[in-house]
């Protein structure tokens, strides 16, 4: 746990464990917050890959710190933990029981994509749908930018066609949000782009299942447990 004793726990939203880090609603600075950190994972994998993944989403929440629909990053109590701003709201799953005004939310969501976009940072984990959600107001979300992707620089021509592949395939996970919550708004070309989804798209996603894989069976003693080792 971090060592700043300056906040107190209103809620765990997601309880750390494995290559996943602890998640909390706070109090702190006299408003909510959220924490999230890595010290509560598996040691080997907060020791590995804590920091740098806590490096990387700071780096992008500061990059995006003027996005509206993302939250601002407000401080980092260790190298392997972060505080963000607690932006509320419900998650997509939640939101399909909801009367939602859902064309208008998919504008604005699309809109806030570009904005990201534009700052040079891909998602690339937009498809669960758990890091989309629907905040006051129905305005949306984007969160957990752990496993974005940079734009590179300029003349970094390998990165930027990467990046833009990456952009391709999150702009496919809110089209598939369309289709399953507001059909009837989707166009002939949306629809087609579905269909042919991609075989980049379906092959970055099985390369980021299999680091995943591999990395908690190296990092985490969960999982060797699990595989009986
Ligand atoms: N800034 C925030 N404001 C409000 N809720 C948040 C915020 N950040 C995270 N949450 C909530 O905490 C949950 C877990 O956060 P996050 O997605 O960053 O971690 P994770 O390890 O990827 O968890 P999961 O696998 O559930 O997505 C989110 O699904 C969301 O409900
Ligand atoms: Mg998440």
């Amino acid at each position: 746990m971090s060592n700043v004793a300056d906040w107190h726990v209103i809620k765990v939203l997601r309880d750390g464990g494995g290559s996943r880090p602890t998640v909390m609603r706070i109090q702190r600075d006299g408003e909510d917050q959220v924490l999230k950190d890595y010290a509560g994972c598996d040691s080997v994998f907060a020791a590995l890959l804590g920091k740098l993944l806590t490096r990387r989403e700071a780096r992008a929440l500061l990059k995006l710190d003027s996005a509206a629909g993302v939250p601002r990053l407000l401080g980092q109590p260790g190298s392997r933990a972060l505080y963000m701003e607690w932006v509320g709201g419900i998650s997509i799953k939640e939101a399909l029981t909801q009367e939602i005004d859902w064309p208008k939310f998919l504008a604005e969501l699309e809109n806030t994509l570009r904005v990201i976009h534009a700052q040079g940072v891909a998602h690339c984990d937009l498809r669960g749908l758990s890091n989309i959600l629907v905040g006051p107001d129905q305005t949306p979300y984007i969160i957990d930018f752990v496993s974005c992707f940079f734009s590179g620089s300029r003349w970094n021509f390998i990165q930027r066609w990467v990046f833009r592949r990456f952009c391709e395939a999150d702009r496919q996970a809110l089209l598939k949000l369309r289709q399953r919550v507001a059909p009837e708004s989707m166009n002939t070309a949306d629809a087609a782009l579905i269909v042919h989804s991609g075989i980049f798209n379906r092959a970055m996603r099985r390369v980021g299942q299999g680091i995943r894989k591999l990395s908690l069976w190296l990092l985490t003693r969960q999982s060797r447990t699990q595989s009986g080792r």
